[in-house]
């Protein structure tokens, strides 16, 4: 991926700092994005000590503005935008009933809606980047959640907005295909990051946690889509631990 830039959310920790890592890895100048300024330098320094080039970015994508913003800062950094990873995201499990909607506030504007803003602020440069990059193609990541296709009680709204997400991922495939840019699902399992491991989060299921997915696990199927060769779209790829049954 040399000669390209890749802006990766939720990069300071879990899953997208894994991503950022392993797209640095394939020769990507990777933009970083979340909140916490400080976890986002100390990726980069890692990023940079291999040999690679790393932006970071403080956001919080919550706010549409910032999540726009982000998108501009990348691309007046690195002059170009070939890869955008949607990965940010936030769970707060509990019952309709009693939910706190302040929570499915903050699970829909993260989740959902930031996925939206950034997503638009990006096609413009995907689709030059498309047009004219080095890989004759561009590529926009969604990162879902097996809760994006299979309901349980007591997920509910973290569960709609990751089927929103796919919904989302669907139709934007069917409208940029054709330019070249490919919309690929990436919809995890359980996987040992802050999210699995925080109060809010489905951590008691029953799963062993040596059984767990590692984050890298899951950056690896974000990289294998996105590597693959100009004319291959891996439009959707779920990743569970062997030992999970739903
Ligand atoms: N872990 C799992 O079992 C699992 C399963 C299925 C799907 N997923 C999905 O995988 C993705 C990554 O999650 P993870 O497991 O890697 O969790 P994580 O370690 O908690 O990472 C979440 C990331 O999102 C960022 N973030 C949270 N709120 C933000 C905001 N308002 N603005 C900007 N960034 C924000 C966090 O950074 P800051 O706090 O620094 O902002 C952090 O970098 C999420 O979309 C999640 O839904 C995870």
């Amino acid at each position: 991926m040399a000669g390209c830039a890749a802006l990766v959310t939720g990069a300071s920790s879990g899953i997208g700092a894994a991503t950022a890592l392993s797209l640095a890895r394939q020769g990507a100048a990777v933009a970083v994005v979340a909140r916490r300024t400080g976890r986002l330098e100390d990726l980069a320094t890692v990023i940079r000590e291999r040999g690679g080039s790393c932006r970071v970015l403080t956001a919080d994508l919550g706010d549409a503005a910032q999540a726009r913003r982000a998108i501009e800062d990348a691309v007046d950094c690195f002059t170009r935008l070939d890869v955008l990873v949607n990965n940010a995201g936030y769970v707060a499990m509990g019952t309709i009933g009693e939910g706190d909607p302040a929570e499915w506030e903050r699970m829909v504007d993260l989740n959902f809606n930031a996925v939206l803003h950034l997503s638009q602020a990006a096609l413009p440069h995907l689709l030059r980047a498309a047009a004219n990059g080095p890989r004759g193609v561009a590529d926009l990541v969604n990162v879902s959640s097996v809760g994006g296709r299979v309901v349980r009680r007591n997920n509910g709204v973290y569960s709609a907005t990751k089927h929103a997400v796919g919904a989302f991922s669907e139709a934007l495939r069917q409208e940029v295909t054709g330019r070249g840019i490919r919309v690929g699902l990436i919809e995890p399992g359980m996987t040992m990051t802050e999210m699995a491991a925080g109060p809010g989060a489905a951590a008691a299921r029953g799963l062993p946690q040596n059984a767990w997915l590692d984050a890298e696990d899951i950056a690896r199927a974000i990289t294998f889509m996105i590597t693959q060769p100009p004319h291959v779209a891996v439009n959707e790829i779920m990743v569970r631990p062997t030992a999970q049954e739903h």
